[in-house]
């Protein structure tokens, strides 16, 4: 069976573009036929500006959502990153492996160090190492995919070369993963703005959907999402925006191809209701197992303890055997 990792990161309420893009894949498919490992990577919301209380709270909500999505830890292995020092050991290997062109590179640092400074702030030397960190955590664990949103493509991209980087002069040590897309809804865009990316991040939020928002808001959105001029129903992401994003989260929560769907419409007006319905129908029974969790957060923390000590187990050996390969002195 393939070894799965993937990660998600406490920096905000999880959103439909981390559901639709990544956990529903955690859930439908990949606990079942590998296995997999599923990390709220806490020390890499630590790359901006954070508060202590709030990381703390969002890892413990994020854990408890995608138990409350379906993940099973009879089937799959969840845990906080931060509990597993094989992570960091890692990353610093993984910093004796790059270059800081590389890291220059990453369109997702770019971006997020242009906004940094364009607000008068500083960028944390940690935003420009995201990525090495990120190459640590599917690297320790040997994992064949990585089932990720269209977004983190890039960063698998930059694990895939420095595994074989590190292969190739220290011996062979890491497996070389892949980066797994979804089907449909790799890139759900912003309601408000849809040629940006839908982020849990972003200050405004009238254009994000969070699981855990009340129906009414969700349908509220949805509703008063930006749709094109025109009033053509068109799966054109260059042209029709607004529409496609609306036609790609249909599809992706009724199991149905967008393009078929546009077909189906002739009103923006009809699209938005039948999307805002389908997006309540499938965020329901996560809301409610959500509810009945948090009222039993002991569950939780059981969770993630065996979690972790099952991931130290796996990453342990991995990590010493890079250490040694890469000329490091065993401890007597
Ligand atoms: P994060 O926390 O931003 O997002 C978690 C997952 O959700 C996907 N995603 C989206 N997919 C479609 N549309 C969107 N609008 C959207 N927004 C987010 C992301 O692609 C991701 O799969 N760097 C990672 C976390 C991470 C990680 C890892 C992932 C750290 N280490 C190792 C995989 C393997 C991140 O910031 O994800």
């Amino acid at each position: 069976t393939p070894r799965i990792f993937s990660g998600i990161k406490p920096t905000g309420h999880l959103t439909l573009g981390n559901y639709l893009g990544a956990v529903r894949q955690w859930v439908e498919t990949d606990q079942h036929r590998a296995d997999a490992l599923f990390c709220v990577v806490d020390l890499h919301a630590l790359t901006v500006d954070h508060d202590p209380a709030r990381v703390r709270r969002l890892s413990r909500q994020a854990a408890t959502l995608l138990l409350a999505a379906g993940l099973r830890p009879e089937l799959c292995t969840l845990f906080v990153q931060s509990h597993v020092d094989e992570h960091t050991r890692l990353a610093y290997l993984m910093e004796c492996t790059a270059t800081d062109g590389e890291m220059r590179r990453m369109i997702q640092y770019k971006e997020k160090a242009a906004r940094e400074r364009a607000t008068g702030g500083s960028v944390r030397l940690s935003l420009l190492t995201y990525p090495v960190l990120m190459a640590a955590d599917i690297l320790a664990y040997r994992a064949d995919e990585v089932p990720v949103g269209d977004d983190q493509a890039q960063h698998v991209e930059l694990t895939r070369d420095l595994a074989e980087r590190f292969n190739q002069r220290y011996g062979h040590t890491f497996t070389i993963p892949r980066a797994v897309l979804p089907a449909a809804a790799a890139r759900v865009m912003d309601l408000q703005d849809p040629t940006a990316k839908m982020g849990k991040s972003h200050a405004e939020t009238s254009g994000i959907v969070y699981l855990l928002d009340e129906p009414d808001s969700v349908r509220r959105k949805i509703m008063r999402a930006v749709t094109d001029s025109g009033s053509k129903v068109a799966h054109d992401r260059d042209e029709q925006p607004g529409v496609t994003n609306l036609l790609e989260i249909l599809g992706a929560c009724t199991s149905r191809k967008p393009v078929e769907l546009a077909e189906q419409y002739s009103s923006y007006g009809a699209l938005k209701k039948d999307t805002a319905e389908a997006v309540l129908e499938v965020l329901r029974p996560v809301r409610e197992r959500h509810a009945e969790l948090c009222a039993d957060p002991g569950y939780v923390d059981g969770v993630l303890r065996a979690g972790a000590q099952r991931a130290r187990g796996l990453a342990r050996p991995t990590v010493d055997a890079a250490y040694r390969a890469i000329g490091l002195l065993p401890p007597a």
